[in-house]
């Protein structure tokens, strides 16, 4: 596990300056001792994340994420822990031996299994029974290298892959793993005859397949891998791994539909793509997407189908403050076919020369519709203006509205006259409410915020409070406890580091961090937070003695325990 010490961790975080760091990914403007910039973990458009040269750390006043320069880049590139830490040490210039760094995700049996399965898939397709498979790849112009870097693989008979991984895996599992059925007869391969391409989680991690057909007529030309507990389909992106690095080098992504696309423009150069494959994209996607780079290009599929879906992805874009830009294909090419027929350096130029999501969406709506008919006339700049409504860009709105005048012979001020008011903050108004919480939770979450800020808040609570009833900030408080009694001192940024960013601890430090705003305290306060923490208690105690006076029928036990609870009563 974790190879670093403590102090080297600090050495390596204090190798760097948090704004800094931060800066390299997101703009950040100066304001008083702080720099602020748009929080990148969640929909906004505000400048509501703050970062702290003093204390080394971020906090996000509206979804309230904070943590130290690792957590940043932990979250932000969807890293691990000691990777993140690894990243820093290399931008710092500390020396550090980690050796391999361990993977985000625990790999689990069923990850094994796709480890394996993969080997086997890939072996398949150098036999001689995958001879035509072969032929197919050529043909379509999939090369060798291709075939390496992306670990394309063939699954031949039904009976063969299940019988390998009955033997060495636990049968749940293997059928837990969606590549393997069971009937009367035994186990069988869910996937036979169709070239394999792996889908990968965004770790790079084989989770999934996708397995094309290439000489038989069946009803689905890919069959993929059913969900399971380590594929969700609407939460990856494929090729996320791959393009992450270049896609933030430019800061720029293209999305397409389809893997192969994917596939044919990495392998002509074009490395900082990803592929939605061919479902609606989610929002879980779209923020995905929205890490990767500033400028996001949507370059789906030349036909209507594909036009629809630029539509569809574009909107859920828009939705968490994206406002992409569109390239569309001629004759109803998708990119792997356009770039085959006409050359890298001719898609390059349409990559480049995207237009803008409007001005998509202006020749959108109007397709189906007779622009001489003054229904259709209608009907085209209602559809305008909601679709205006969408956007928070300014200056598109902007130019859209004066293009469409013009084009439509009709005043600005008719479009503009139906344009809703600027939503004020929307973004703050969904996150801020958090489920109204009693008095007893909020309590217990400050009393938790100050421990992390006050020695003198923890030595309160190690003395005077017995027990949290939640479970999460009882964690939290426990660690921050074992932490001051391990290192003598407090501070956010070495007690983050310290959880290595544990994601429940971090989850429950967020909480209180939108739960509380006050930096200081007064020990009244803290008094009466500890006071409402035993009362709630004392309260939960009574009940439960009273529960069990209900079930005795000795009337000396019952008396006795009738004592205790008016004793607890008189406690309070
Ligand atoms: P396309 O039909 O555009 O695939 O579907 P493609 O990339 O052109 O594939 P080739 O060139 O015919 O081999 C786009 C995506 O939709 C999903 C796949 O993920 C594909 O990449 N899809 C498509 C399926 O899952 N099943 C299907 O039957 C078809
Ligand atoms: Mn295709």
């Amino acid at each position: 596990m974790n190879t670093l010490s403590q102090e080297k961790i600090n050495e390596i975080r204090n190798s760097v300056n948090i704004v800094d760091v931060i800066s390299s990914y997101i703009p950040l403007t100066p304001k008083g001792k702080n720099f602020f910039g748009v929080c990148p973990f969640h929909d906004d458009t505000n400048p509501s994340m703050s970062v702290s040269p003093s204390r080394q750390i971020y906090k996000c006043f509206s979804c309230g994420a904070t943590g130290t320069v690792f957590k940043f880049i932990m979250d932000y590139e969807n890293i691990s822990f000691m990777e993140a830490v690894k990243k820093v040490a290399n931008l710092g210039g500390v020396s550090v031996n980690i050796g391999k760094v361990q993977k985000k995700q625990k790999h689990t049996e069923l990850h094994q299994i796709y480890d394996l399965s993969l080997k086997f898939y890939i072996n398949n397709l150098n036999l001689a029974k995958g001879k035509e498979a072969r032929e197919y790849l050529k043909k379509r112009n999939i090369n060798e290298d291709v075939i390496k870097e992306f670990q394309i693989g063939l699954a031949l008979k039904k009976d063969t892959l299940s019988k390998i991984l009955i033997q060495k895996f636990k049968p749940e599992d293997v059928l837990k793993s969606g590549l393997i059925g069971k009937n009367d007869y035994g186990y069988y391969d869910l996937f036979y005859e169709r070239i394999m391409f792996p889908l990968y989680d965004l770790d790079g991690n084989p989770v999934a397949y996708s397995g094309r057909i290439y000489n038989r007529e069946d009803n689905s030309k890919y069959f993929n891998t059913r969900e399971t507990e380590i594929f969700k389909k609407g939460e990856l992106l494929y090729n996320y791994h791959r393009a992450k690095d270049d896609a933030r080098r430019k800061n720029k992504v293209i999305i397409m539909e389809g893997f192969m696309d994917v596939i044919r423009a990495y392998t002509v150069g074009i490395k900082n793509v990803v592929a939605t494959m061919g479902t609606a994209v989610t929002d879980i996607q779209a923020k995905l997407i929205k890490r990767m780079a500033k400028e996001v290009i949507l370059c789906f599929d030349g036909d209507e189908a594909g036009a629809k879906a630029t539509m569809a992805c574009s909107n859920e874009l828009i939705k968490i403050g994206v406002t992409p830009k569109v390239v569309r294909l001629e004759d109803d090419l998708d990119p792997d076919e356009y770039i085959q027929k006409y050359g890298k350096d001719s898609f390059q130029r349409k990559i480049d020369n995207p237009i803008s999501v409007m001005d998509f969406k202006l020749s959108y709506l109007k397709v189906g519709k007779d622009l001489t008919s003054s229904t259709d006339q209608a009907k085209y700049i209602k559809e305008l203006i909601s679709e205006l409504n969408k956007i928070d860009d300014d200056i598109l709105k902007d130019l859209t509205i004066k293009k469409v005048s013009v084009e439509m012979n009709i005043d600005e001020s008719l479009i503009r006259n139906h344009l809703e008011k600027k939503k004020v903050n929307h973004t703050l108004k969904k996150i801020k409410p958090i489920a109204t919480t009693n008095k007893y939770e909020k309590a217990e979450s400050s009393l938790v915020y100050y421990m992390l800020k006050s020695p003198e808040v923890i030595t309160m609570y190690s003395n005077k409070v017995t027990y949290i009833p939640n479970k999460e900030y009882r964690m939290l408080a426990r660690e921050i406890n074992n932490f001051y009694k391990n290192f003598g001192f407090i501070n956010e940024a070495d007690f983050i580091d310290y959880i290595e960013c544990d994601s429940e601890l971090m989850e429950t430090i967020n909480k209180i961090n939108r739960e509380n705003t006050k930096e200081t305290y007064t020990l009244e306060e803290i008094e009466d937070y500890i006071n409402v923490i035993r009362d709630y208690n004392v309260q939960e105690e009574i009940k439960r003695l009273t529960n069990k006076m209900k079930n005795l029928t000795d009337p000396l036990d019952k008396a006795k325990i009738a004592e205790e609870i008016v004793g607890l009563k008189k406690g309070v």
